[in-house]
């Protein structure tokens, strides 16, 4: 089995919850033999960065608008010190873990996704052959949401995005998304234990899964489309979770499907 995981950036900022995760990560991959890949994001540490340089954050629809200086700082955050401490994590808790960006052996292609959001990618292209070759010898990919493309153009990719686009390339069987939250919450913020990718529509549509969310939702449902059997949300905290996920538990978080069996 195929399975990516994406990290949420606000998991990371807790070295106690980066570091129970990287242990849980490394576990499950050793225990189940799945074959595992990283997404990471890390939005919050890269707007502190900038707000340390004096430089506010501006955002369009979720994503960052991202000019010269903050497509620098995109790849000092992203692919450099998030990416390397969660490697160090991993490491730590015993795996062979490789840090890449979707630049490496153009894992990911990108184009500007609108001009006014100026470094912003869209991923058009990919070449999963990396990730085959590191996780066929038991190396854990932990990838930045850092895209190149033919020209030797740099972009930043949200990281929701680039998990899905990744899980497609890789042909993994479940993206595994961990956030902050239990999973996709109702206008009552009742837990949804499952989805259809109409009824991630219309929660987006009726403005229920905003912000952060509708970005999960928008980039669940491009995997599902493109060929990803099964996409979960989940809290990065809650105990146990990316075994249980593994092991098909639905009792925690929300499990996204294409359509109703
Ligand atoms: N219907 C909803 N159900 C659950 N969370 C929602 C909903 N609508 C909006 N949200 C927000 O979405 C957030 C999760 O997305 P967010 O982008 O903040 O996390 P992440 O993707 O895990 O981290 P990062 O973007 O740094 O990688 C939640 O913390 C919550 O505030
Ligand atoms: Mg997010």
């Amino acid at each position: 089995m195929r399975v990516l995981v994406k990290l949420g950036g606000t998991l990371l900022e807790s070295d106690a919850v980066k570091a129970s995760l990287a242990g849980q990560v490394v576990r499950a991959a050793a225990e189940t033999g799945v074959e595992l890949v990283v997404v990471h994001g890390g939005g919050k540490r890269m707007t502190r960065f900038l707000a340390e340089r004096g430089i506010e954050s501006r955002f369009v629809n979720g994503l960052r608008v991202t000019d010269e200086v903050a497509l620098d700082a995109v790849v000092k955050v992203f692919a450099g010190s998030v990416n390397h401490e969660l490697v160090a994590a991993l490491q730590a808790s015993g795996a062979q873990a490789v840090g890449l960006s979707g630049i490496d052996a153009g894992l990911t292609e990108a184009e500007p996704l609108s001009p006014e959001l100026g470094a912003v990618g869209r991923v058009v292209r990919s070449r999963p052959e990396l990730l085959h070759l590191l996780t066929a010898n038991r190396y854990i990919p932990v990838v930045a949401c850092v895209s190149g493309d033919s020209k030797g153009n740099i972009y930043n990719v949200n990281a929701d995005q680039m998990a899905a686009a990744c899980a497609a390339a890789f042909g993994a069987d479940r993206l595994l998304f961990l956030t902050d939250v239990e999973g996709v919450l109702d206008a009552e913020r009742r837990l949804q234990p499952l989805l259809t990718v109409a009824a991630c529509e219309t929660l987006i549509r009726d403005g229920i899964a905003a912000g952060g969310m509708q970005a999960k939702l928008e980039s669940a449902i491009s995997a599902l489309l493109q060929g990803v059997g099964e996409v979960r949300i989940a809290a990065g905290a809650s105990p146990d979770v990316v075994r249980r996920l593994l092991d098909g538990d639905r009792e925690v978080g929300t499990r996204l499907v294409r359509e109703a069996l």
